[in-house]
């Protein structure tokens, strides 16, 4: 009998048609989150379903679909996903690693220079009306070039925004707990410093850590306190990494100059204090989001899904300990 697919989201014909030459596919024809009750229903009988960083894959859920083999999440990040679970069920976890590094960088930029720069409060000046000349003192902000770039998390995606770093001469401190290997560090001009070196320097803080025990709040009311206060944070890792309510009391006591976020704690809920800042710059979690990168994505959990139902490994396996324990 054909394997049975579920896409959780409207996503490419492109990786659609791919799938269901090997399998029989089908999509969330609405592009709403399921909830969760839907979602359980719509994947009761399936093999296998392409997931996205919105769906909450966890025991409940997972305990309601017997058959699942195999989840594809259409992300690099898979803290949507409850991996122990998955893995004491035999299921196979899938993420999309890579493809999206450079458009991500890419975009923590565009945040940053945007912040910096107070681009979007210009565009809403703009077309408030308010431009009548050009003034002396009107909208200043922050240069970017020569400044101290301070990284948090020195993985594929942090080494990118630092290797753009070089073109404004700006000088780049990273920490990483996991600790790049030291050649990878300084091909990139970068300078391993302490966290604390990092808040305390730097004028552009940008996060790229993973969302883990540690890792959560790590932007907290003490941290905050640490940094210049003509300090710029920039997310685009994930959002519980920043305490939400410090970050509001950090700006509106200026502790920093502003920030820029692509992703929030209670995703897609905002912080009231955040959406009231105009230092603050606002995306919705849009990092990877061009037209060839989605698609690549897309593609790509596509092809883990297929082997994966056929019984080979995919090639972007997570949870290695399901393969391993198969084939001992
Ligand atoms: C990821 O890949 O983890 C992003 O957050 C979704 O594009």
């Amino acid at each position: 009998m054909a394997r049975k697919v579920f896409v959780t989201r409207r996503v490419f014909n492109e990786a659609i048609s791919r799938l269901a030459a090997h399998v029989q596919t089908e999509m969330n024809p609405t592009d709403r989150v399921l909830t969760p009750d839907e979602l359980a229903e719509s994947i009761n009988e399936v093999d296998g379903i392409m997931s996205m960083v919105t769906d909450s894959i966890d025991k409940e859920l997972l305990d309601r679909t017997p058959d699942l083999k195999v989840v594809a999440n259409f992300a690099v990040g898979y803290n949507n996903i409850d991996l122990m679970a998955a893995t004491e069920r035999g299921i196979m976890v899938t993420n999309t690693p890579g493809v999206l590094t450079e458009t991500t960088a890419d975009f923590a930029w565009t945040l940053l220079m945007a912040a910096a720069r107070r681009v979007c409060e210009s565009d809403r000046f703009v077309r408030a009306g308010r431009f009548e000349a050009w003034g002396p003192r009107a909208l200043l902000g922050y240069d970017i070039h020569g400044k101290v770039l301070g990284l948090v998390g020195f993985g594929r995606i942090g080494q990118a925004v630092a290797r753009r770093a070089s073109g404004f001469a700006m000088k780049v401190v990273v920490h990483d707990p996991m600790e790049a290997p030291e050649q990878v560090v300084s091909k990139t001009g970068a300078m391993p410093v302490t966290l604390n070196e990092i808040w305390e320097t730097s004028d552009f803080v940008s996060l790229h850590v993973p969302l883990l025990d540690e890792t959560r709040h790590l932007i907290n009311d003490t941290t905050l306190g640490k940094m210049k206060t003509s300090c710029i944070l920039i997310n685009t890792s994930r959002g519980p990494v920043v305490d939400e309510a410090a970050l509001v009391r950090a700006i509106e006591s200026n502790q920093i100059a502003g920030a820029a976020l692509d992703v929030y704690e209670r995703d897609p809920d905002i912080e009231e204090g955040l959406l009231r800042a105009d230092s603050v710059v606002l995306a919705p979690h849009i990092a990877s989001a061009s037209h060839e990168t989605r698609l690549e994505m897309c593609m790509i959990a596509a092809d883990n899904l297929a082997p994966g139902l056929r019984g080979d490994r995919p090639k972007n396996l997570v949870n290695t300990d399901v393969w391993e324990r198969r084939h001992r």
